[in-house]
């Protein structure tokens, strides 16, 4: 079985309304004319993410994801939001585990397998991050991180949730550096994971499931990374925030 390719766009804190509203816009006129076949999600931060889901089933041109979601079902969580208020407005999936939440924010893989648990129960696709940092590189620990990171992170999952996951591979020392994995190097990380589902679920489930790519890739570096057996296209964080760029990148993940 082919996988389709997707592209995901991770705005991260960034645009005013007006600005997003722009950029919705500019995505729907250009996906519109040009037609990618790829799955296209865009994820906006959470004031904006309603306006995404109204324009998303008005035009059916991309798929709304969130950038975060709660650990916890409901209550007294200040600040927080949970993966019932998420697909009560229509958002689809949901970036979790990105490097930044796991730096800045202390997430561990513990409070992460409980977010993915929750945004799977309310039928949230979990786009899960794995990724080492440069000392991990360099020291070759970078398997054992993303082994651990993996496990840790979705192995509790029977065969049913997994079947529903986008597993995402962004090198730490890749994101918003400009300086993106070689082509071999992310092929040879992509087939490590699809290697690791393969032993615990099985052949059809890690055909099957989808492994992107993450870290300064871009409208001119994304052909050659969607070229790769195991990359099934990309999380794009900078090059999502210009609509031209963006649907570049879905074109070629389209071929
Ligand atoms: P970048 O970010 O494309 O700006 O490197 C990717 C990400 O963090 O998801």
């Amino acid at each position: 079985m082919k996988r389709n390719k997707i592209v995901a766009g991770n705005w991260k804190m960034n645009l005013d309304f007006e600005e997003a509203q722009t950029l919705i816009e500019d995505l729907e006129n250009l996906l519109d004319e040009k037609q990618p076949s790829c799955e296209v999600i865009i994820c906006p931060p959470f004031p904006y993410l309603e306006l995404a889901t109204d324009e998303a089933s008005e035009h059916e041109l991309f798929e709304v994801g969130a950038q975060n979601v709660a650990a916890w079902e409901s209550g007294a969580y200040t600040g927080e939001v949970s993966a019932k208020m998420l697909d009560s407005i229509g958002v689809s999936c949901c970036i979790i585990g990105h490097s930044e939440r796991r730096k800045y924010f202390g997430e561990d893989n513990k409070t992460l397998a409980a977010k993915v648990n929750l945004a799977l129960q309310y039928e949230i696709v979990p786009i899960f991050c794995v990724g080492e940092v440069l000392e991990e590189r360099e020291a070759n620990k970078h398997f054992d991180v993303i082994r651990k990171q993996v496990e840790e992170g979705l192995f509790h999952l029977d065969i049913a949730d997994i079947e529903n996951v986008i597993i995402a591979y962004e090198p730490v020392w890749a994101i918003g550096t400009g300086k993106t994995a070689t082509p071999t190097q992310a092929q040879e990380v992509h087939a490590f994971i699809r290697k690791l589902v393969k032993e615990k679920y099985g052949d059809d489930i890690a055909s099957q499931i989808h492994i992107l790519y993450g870290g300064s890739c871009n409208a001119k570096n994304a052909s050659e990374l969607f070229a790769q057996p195991d990359v099934d296209g990309g999380l794009i964080g900078g090059a999502s925030l210009k609509a031209e760029d963006f649907v570049s990148i879905c074109e070629q993940a389209s071929k």
